[in-house]
């Protein structure tokens, strides 16, 4: 798969979620479903998108004792999503679970990603709640290079953290962003933020929510995401 746009549907049901992507026509977005839907809409919802010619990323960051992510790594396996993940906090022996799970009889599977540290968690709230006394670039990196020898295929990370990763983990190493704005767009309550078309350097799929979703015309603004990104 090469550089792509992944729209965020977060949306609390499936037919708002199929009112939406109806705008878009023949084109058949990447789209990403979260746990909202998945959990209002349960799994259908990717069977159904699938169907319908979507790329899916399921994003339900996973985080449980291996055993259990490995077996549920297998069901979802089975849906036919074509990213899914997992939180590297879990360790890497959830991690090399979760591969083992995921990988079908036919030794085909979907890509897996790991968060390392949301991108609403603060350095501050790390050191104090978390108690982990490593600044916040070098515990993403270090959680990175954990997935890296698990043998997953990347990481859901910052834009800002994207190159860095790059350069730990190899130019393989996927990078999956959240936190994109148009130049001229609304913030609302991402901080660590970039724009679609300074994004291009080092990430290799971009994730858009509300950007696309409350947007005046969902589709330009797709379109626009795709032309600075990707084009
Ligand atoms: O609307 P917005 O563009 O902010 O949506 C970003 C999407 O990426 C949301 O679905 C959010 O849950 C997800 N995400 C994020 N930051 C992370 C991980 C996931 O914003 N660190």
């Amino acid at each position: 798969m090469g550089k792509d746009v992944i729209i965020a549907c977060d949306f609390a049901g499936r037919d708002q979620t199929i009112r939406f992507l109806e705008q878009f026509g023949n084109e058949r977005p990447f789209v990403k479903i979260g746990m909202e839907l998945f959990y209002a809409a349960g799994p259908d919802i990717v069977r159904e998108l699938k169907a319908r010619g979507h790329k899916v990323f399921l994003d339900l960051k996973c985080h449980d004792i291996p055993n259990t992510v490995g077996k549920t790594m297998k069901v979802l396996s089975t849906l036919g999503a074509d990213i899914v993940n997992l939180h590297a906090a879990g360790t890497r022996a959830m991690m090399e679970a979760a591969m083992e799970g995921v990988t079908r009889p036919d030794g085909s599977r979907p890509l897996v990603i790991a968060v390392t540290q949301l991108t609403s968690t603060s350095e501050e709230r790390m050191r104090s709640e978390l108690l982990i006394d490593a600044g916040m670039q070098e515990t993403v990196l270090h959680y990175a290079e954990n997935a890296r020898d698990a043998g997953l295929d990347g990481v859901v990370c910052s834009p800002l953290e994207a190159e860095a990763i790059h350069k730990r983990c190899g130019d393989m190493f996927l990078t999956v962003t959240p936190g994109i704005r148009f130049a001229d767009g609304d913030v609302g309550d991402q901080v660590r933020i970039m724009t679609p078309d300074k994004a291009r350097a080092n990430s290799d799929y971009i994730v858009v929510g509300r950007p696309i979703t409350a947007a005046d015309d969902p589709v330009a603004a797709w379109r626009r995401c795709v032309r600075e990104f990707v084009d």
